[in-house]
């Protein structure tokens, strides 16, 4: 192999090992929203079936990497967790609006905002 070859062999590998860490870096999404975005108040909280609807939608675009309970799985951390249960709903708001790209979850802005309000109607429920 030429020194070309095996300096991109070598940038190969570099990249290939910071995107698997990457993957096992948790950047804790919802300590980050900005204390504005997290004050945000969830207007359908008490909206009777929100909660329903949230549910339906989370199975739908959540559950294949947050597993069906929300316990979980090989692609995401659980949700049914104490960190979101003690988490504003704004700031899991503005996690499902941003993501948290770089760890691997998507962002929902595509979402209408009161989808994501009722997903976090239904996060809030679990536990
Ligand atoms: C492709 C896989 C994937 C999908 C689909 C996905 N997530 Fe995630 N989610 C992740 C990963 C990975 C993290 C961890 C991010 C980090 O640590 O920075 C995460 C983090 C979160 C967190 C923060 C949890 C914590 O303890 O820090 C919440 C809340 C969340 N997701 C909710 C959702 C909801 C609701 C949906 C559906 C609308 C969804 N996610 C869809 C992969 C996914």
């Amino acid at each position: 192999m030429n020194k070309l070859g095996k300096l991109s062999l070598c940038l190969c590998l570099a990249v290939g090992q910071g995107t698997a860490q990457a993957r096992d870096r948790r950047l804790e999404p919802l300590s980050q929203a900005p204390g504005k975005a997290a004050q945000r108040g969830n207007p359908y909280a008490s909206q009777p079936g929100a909660a329903g609807a949230g549910q339906k939608l989370y199975e739908r675009e959540c559950s294949g990497c947050h597993g069906t309970a929300g316990q979980g799985g090989r692609r995401g951390p659980a949700v049914a967790s104490p960190t979101v249960a003690q988490s504003p709903p704004g700031a899991i708001f503005w996690v499902l609006r941003n993501g948290s790209l770089r760890a691997g979850m998507p962002s929902f802005s595509h979402l209408p905002e009161a989808q994501r309000w009722q997903i976090v109607t239904y996060l809030k429920s679990l536990q």
